[in-house]
């Protein structure tokens, strides 16, 4: 399955789940993890007198704008008519970049959630230093956000690496046995909070079980708006190697070599775009 229509084609089919192609775009296998502006190169998002988001380079925090974070950001700038004027939550917000490119683009009111609060301390100065206007809440996925605010659109990128021991990698990175434990919470408040027509961004990778796309598109009319091969080497994910490879055997994980010799291989990564039914 190392063609991504194909991965595509049998997840539909095994999940009898229906997402609509049309129009997606296919993003760079590799991209700098760190936030870079107005350059020429592919990944680079221009953005106009931004001042550099800080960022902590510790593992243990989930401040790292990393690959998943581009392809979003690429989907919201195209989607700018979409945003404006909309009131905007994310949720597990991180450094605030998109949150910012969200009020950026437009939106009425930005609402930013994160359970770390140290992500959401660097995320207040990144908001400030960018004169953008987000309000903070912390807390688990979107509890901490009141009932009152009326939400018509909600991003994520949540952890969603697969690991056996709860210990392996931060809460920014880890997202339970199958991967898939703050997706399936994330989809159920996401589609308790939105109303009709509303719509969710949402970052999934395949080394998340597939499953909890079946959750997606049981409340979510679902568009695959960007994809990628996420290229990573053996020792990137040697701690969690043994179970991800268990976990493909049973159909609940997916990877594949990219280039034997060096030991590399890949996940595909989506933005997915969810329109509440
Ligand atoms: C992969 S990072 C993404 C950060 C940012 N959204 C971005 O795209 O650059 C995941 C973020 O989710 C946060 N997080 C983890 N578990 C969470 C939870 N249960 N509720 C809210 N946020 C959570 C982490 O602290 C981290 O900042």
């Amino acid at each position: 399955m190392r063609d991504f229509s194909v991965y595509l084609k049998t997840l539909q089919s095994t999940l009898s789940l229906t997402i609509h192609t049309e129009g997606a775009v296919q993003h760079a296998d590799f991209v700098e993890s760190s936030l870079v502006y107005g350059g020429s190169r592919p990944w680079e998002i221009v953005l106009e007198n931004l001042e550099p988001i800080l960022e902590q380079g510790d593992d243990r925090l989930g401040l790292g704008a990393d690959h998943a974070t581009f392809s979003i950001a690429r989907v919201l700038i195209q989607d700018r008519e979409k945003i404006q004027d909309k009131v905007v939550c994310e949720v597990g917000c991180g450094t605030g970049f998109l949150s910012i490119l969200c009020y950026r683009l437009g939106a009425r009111r930005v609402l930013a959630t994160d359970i770390d609060e140290k992500c959401l301390k660097y995320a207040r100065k990144n908001v400030k230093l960018n004169r953008a206007d987000v309000l903070f809440f912390q807390g688990d996925l979107l509890q901490s956000i009141p009932k009152a605010e009326s939400i018509n659109i909600i991003l994520s990128n949540l952890p969603q690496k697969p690991v056996s021991d709860p210990g392996t990698f931060s809460i920014a990175y880890q997202g339970g046995f199958d991967g898939a434990d703050l997706l399936r919470k994330f989809i159920f408040q996401a589609s308790e909070r939105l109303n009709p027509g509303n719509r969710l961004y949402l970052f999934y990778h395949s080394l998340a079980n597939p499953q909890v796309l079946q959750d997606l598109g049981q409340h979510f009319e679902v568009f695959l708006r960007a994809w990628k091969r996420r290229i990573f080497t053996y020792y990137e994910l040697e701690k969690i190697f043994p179970h991800i490879s268990q976990l493909k055997k049973e159909g609940k994980s997916f990877f594949d070599i990219y280039e034997e010799r060096t030991r590399r291989y890949f996940f595909y990564g989506m933005v997915l775009e969810g329109v509440r039914r």
